[in-house]
């Protein structure tokens, strides 16, 4: 039997009816009433989740800092304060003053509180590793024990156990470990379900946020738990993301298959670092992973909600961390927002601040450049425009364009003839289509090594031909991508996908 708790109303702050009215204003563009822009939050619970922050004691005093961390975010998760070694320094005499500034913060903000995080190999005081092994069991559930007690009522969710997995999949090694093996992770969860019946229990890690052999590690244990009735509600994904080891793979798939066990996810540590300085792709690149983060979270029902590991650079813990690497927030140092806050907004649906824009999305469109449709080659011309509010990473983005083989051989040649972006930044392929239809059996795939595209900003045409490699003859009459006129057209039958995402046109 599974002891799943269903996640209750604790999930996401309760938006007032009329606050969703005057929400539902600024989205559609309405009334002047509604000039203020939707916050980061708002937004997110127009889609039942919610979106947080990290924050830590020191920040707190800092007003501006704090005045943001109020109004935009209705979840907070302290980064340190609630930590082994700051609430237990010395075996058995446990200190809350610091993790009790954050909660009594978010009670006065209507916030949300995870708490981060009860048994965990870092920041533990030094007196734990000393323990002989046959004592760590108590010393883990003691602390716990009272951590948790302390907290009910005040912590929705807790990160009871903390990046318990090497890279490999393979349990890390911790005094935990060392003392109990893996059966500390089901007696931690055990105890901390016993002082608090009420809190969201999960376990969090980093790099698990993709398919790969450390989420499978955490797809195994979870499903072992759950078999065992362990006390179990979700599962955190940090995602502490760097521009230069690409985005997650499957993530929304990776955050589906936990789900589809009956348990939550949630994204816990977001942030994207950039090596520094970091230039105009790099950004627009870490926009388009915040973006894919956010989509991945809203297209998974039980994704419960985001958490950015700070929303600020001034407080950010990469630079002390990974030297050279930084930027890795929506806000810059001096707490302004920056384009990858417009583009997270935009992710969540929200406007541009008032025009009525819709950042981030591309169209494309299509001219014909020939005028056989019956010869043996194909000539579309393509080029994307950026309608949006935030810039676009072209490495990012693929666009289709569907044509049929008419039942000549299966090998086909590409070309790129022209483009001012440079043919040699431009790849295309011919695609096999999944799911085949009458005139869209194949496309051609068109996407780009580099580069990114500003706001309002066109790539330019892009020419291009193919042909099958026996020089059969196409119809090109009935492909689904196929138009006749000449000068460009927005072309709803192309299509133009962003990390796989379709944004634009109707695929066949
Ligand atoms: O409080 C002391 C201060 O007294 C001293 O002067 C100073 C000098 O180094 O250190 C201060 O402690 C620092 C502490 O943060 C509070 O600021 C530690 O050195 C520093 O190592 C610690 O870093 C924290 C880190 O966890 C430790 O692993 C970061 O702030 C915190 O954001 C980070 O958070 C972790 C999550 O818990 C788990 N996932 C990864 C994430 C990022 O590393």
């Amino acid at each position: 039997m599974s002891s799943v708790k269903r996640c209750g109303s604790s999930r996401t702050r309760r938006v007032p009816a009329l606050l969703v009215g005057a929400l539902v204003l600024a989205l559609t563009g309405g009334p002047a009433v509604a000039a203020q822009q939707a916050t980061l939050h708002e937004l997110a619970t127009t889609h039942g989740k919610y979106f947080g922050s990290a924050t830590d004691n020191p920040e707190l005093p800092d007003a501006d800092y704090a005045a943001t961390l109020a109004s935009e975010f209705g979840q907070i998760t302290p980064g340190n304060s609630m930590k082994w070694d700051t609430t237990e320094p010395v075996q058995g005499r446990f200190d809350f003053t610091k993790g009790d500034v954050v909660t009594d913060f978010a009670a006065r903000n209507g916030q949300t509180v995870r708490g981060h995080t009860l048994v965990w190999h870092s920041q533990l005081p030094s007196w734990v590793g000393a323990l002989p092994p046959a004592q760590v069991e108590a010393a883990m559930t003691h602390h716990v024990t009272e951590e948790a007690a302390h907290y009910r009522g005040t912590v929705t969710a807790w990160d009871v156990v903390n990046e318990p997995f090497n890279e490999d999949g393979t349990f890390r090694a911790s005094p935990f470990y060392t003392a109990m093996g893996t059966d500390y992770i089901a007696t931690a969860l055990r105890a901390a379900h016993a002082a608090d019946p009420d809190a969201e229990l999960y376990l969090n890690d980093y790099n698990i946020e993709g398919l790969g052999a450390k989420s499978d590690a955490m797809y195994t244990l979870v499903r072992e738990l759950l078999a065992e009735g362990v006390p179990l509600d979700g599962v955190g994904m940090q995602a502490h993301l760097a521009v230069q080891y690409g985005f997650p793979y499957e993530m929304r798939a990776n955050m589906q298959r936990f789900a589809d066990l009956g348990l939550d996810v949630a994204i816990t540590e977001l942030d994207v670092r950039v090596p520094l300085p970091a230039d105009a792709a790099e950004l627009a690149t870490q926009s388009s992973y915040y973006q894919r983060a956010v989509q991945a979270c809203l297209a998974v029902g039980r994704c419960v909600g985001v958490t950015v590991w700070d929303y600020t650079d001034k407080y950010s813990w990469v630079p002390g961390t990974f030297p050279g690497e930084g930027a890795a927030n929506l806000y810059d140092e001096n707490l302004r927002p920056k384009p990858v806050y417009d583009a997270v907004r935009a992710a969540l649906g929200g406007g541009d601040g008032g025009e009525g824009g819709d950042p981030g999305v591309l169209k494309a469109q299509y001219r014909s450049n020939d005028a056989r449709a019956a010869d043996n080659q194909i000539k579309p011309v393509l080029q994307l425009v950026n309608t949006g509010g935030a810039a676009v990473s072209l490495p990012e983005v693929t666009v289709r364009y569907w044509f049929s083989g008419d039942n000549g051989g299966a090998a086909y040649s590409t070309w790129c003839d022209w483009s001012p972006l440079g043919c040699s930044t431009v790849t295309h392929r011919v695609v096999a289509a999944d799911n085949p239809r009458p005139g869209a059996d194949r496309y051609l795939e068109v996407g780009f090594t580099g580069g990114s595209l500003a706001p309002g900003a066109s790539t330019g045409e892009i020419q291009l031909r193919l042909n099958k490699t026996d020089w059969s003859n196409f119809d090109e009459a009935d492909d689904y991508s196929h138009g006749s006129g000449t000068s460009f057209a927005d072309a709803t039958k192309v299509t133009v996908h962003i990390g796989g995402r379709l944004v634009w046109g109707t695929a066949p």
